[in-house]
């Protein structure tokens, strides 16, 4: 067995039968092919819990980093391979002069896992600057292009996340802008910016400060195990959040397509989550909406916190948290 635990950014242990690192374009139609086991594809890790181990079968590793970029006028059309780190990729492309994902600037992973949550940060998601997906189809045993639209992305959603076994994402195509505009009105970006003296339509000071406020707030993978927000903001009629308003006026809300989209973390703090732990498994002190562990987490730990967390917040709120990782092998219920 290949241990994978070390792979994974909340830790949880990880077996598995063999692993395929795929190094390139042209050799990793072949190498897929010729696999005959369950298939799991492990990218950077961070937005994954392994629920069960050992995995018999076989963890691909695409580790393709190319990047190809084709001006179109004042645009940009760039091809990254899946392999690349996401962050590298931001910073990259900001010192090449392509913009539209400073907004999206030190989230962890890989790139060719950007698509499955459609990542998401201050006011920008991956699908707003992602034209398409080269992957390996299992079931067509072949390669295929996916159009924006075949990507089916919503809010942390994709079509490649509710079928986990179905591709493999080998290539991320992204459309960048020369001339970028900056999006600045979501929540302290604006405030962040002029308090450090930068310019709120230079991509670079908008980078500056998603990293600082990241920083601030979220803790570093590499010091303390998780997998950023654990659960999703949730989406609730107006109704509701007049509701959750009358218990909390200040309660963070945004418009959304479906309702209002509710800040889960704000809740969860005022319910008296933050740094509480059970077990291995706890809440981070910064940030509720992020669960942390001390390096050696229990799944049966982390099944009782998450349990206990949800049932405290729908009776409390009446509101029923939907997780927000990937979960392979099980599911925490
Ligand atoms: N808040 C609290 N207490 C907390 C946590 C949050 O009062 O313990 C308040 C904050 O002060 C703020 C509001 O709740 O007014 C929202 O918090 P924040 O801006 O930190 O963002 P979030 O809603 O918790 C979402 C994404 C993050 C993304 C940030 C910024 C989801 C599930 N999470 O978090 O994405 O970085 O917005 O855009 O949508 C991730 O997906 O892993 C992730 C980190």
């Amino acid at each position: 067995m290949i241990d994978l635990t070390a792979h994974t950014t909340f830790r949880l242990p990880f077996q598995a039968q063999s692993v395929v690192e795929l190094r390139d374009l042209e050799s990793a139609p072949r190498q897929l092919a010729q696999i005959q086991s369950p298939t799991v594809v492990l990218s950077g890790g961070s937005n994954w819990l392994q629920l069960a181990t050992p995995f018999q079968g076989t963890v691909i590793r695409p580790r393709l980093s190319h990047v190809q970029a084709t001006s179109v006028g004042t645009a940009v059309d760039v091809r990254i391979g899946a392999g690349m780190g996401w962050h590298e990729f931001v910073m990259q492309s900001l010192k090449a002069g392509w913009y539209g994902l400073e907004n999206l600037a030190l989230i962890p992973g890989w790139v060719g896992a950007a698509p499955i949550q459609n990542i998401g940060a201050y006011g920008v998601e991956l699908a707003s600057v992602c034209t398409g997906v080269l992957a390996w189809d299992f079931k067509a045993k072949a390669m295929v292009t996916l159009s924006r639209e075949a990507c089916e992305f919503g809010y942390r959603d994709s079509v490649f996340k509710r079928d986990l076994s179905r591709y493999c994402i080998l290539e991320v195509h992204l459309r960048l802008q020369q001339k970028g505009t900056t999006t600045v009105d979501y929540g302290a970006i604006r405030s962040a910016i002029e308090a450090a003296g930068g310019d709120l339509s230079c991509p670079q000071d908008v980078a500056a400060a998603v990293i600082a406020i990241r920083q601030s707030k979220l803790p570093d993978p590499d010091l303390i195990p998780n997998v950023g927000s654990f659960f999703k903001n949730p989406v609730v009629t107006h109704e509701q959040c007049e509701r959750l308003l009358a218990l909390h006026p200040e309660l963070p809300h945004y418009p959304d397509s479906q309702g209002v989209k509710i800040a889960a973390g704000f809740l969860l703090d005022k319910a008296g989550w933050r740094g509480r732990w059970m077990g291995s498994v706890g809440v981070h002190t910064e940030q509720a909406l992020v669960l942390v562990n001390q390096g050696a987490p229990s799944v049966d730990d982390l099944r009782a916190l998450v349990r206990t967390i949800r049932a405290e917040i729908q009776a409390r709120y009446d509101l029923s948290l939907e997780i927000e990782p990937t979960q392979v092998g099980d599911t925490l219920g």
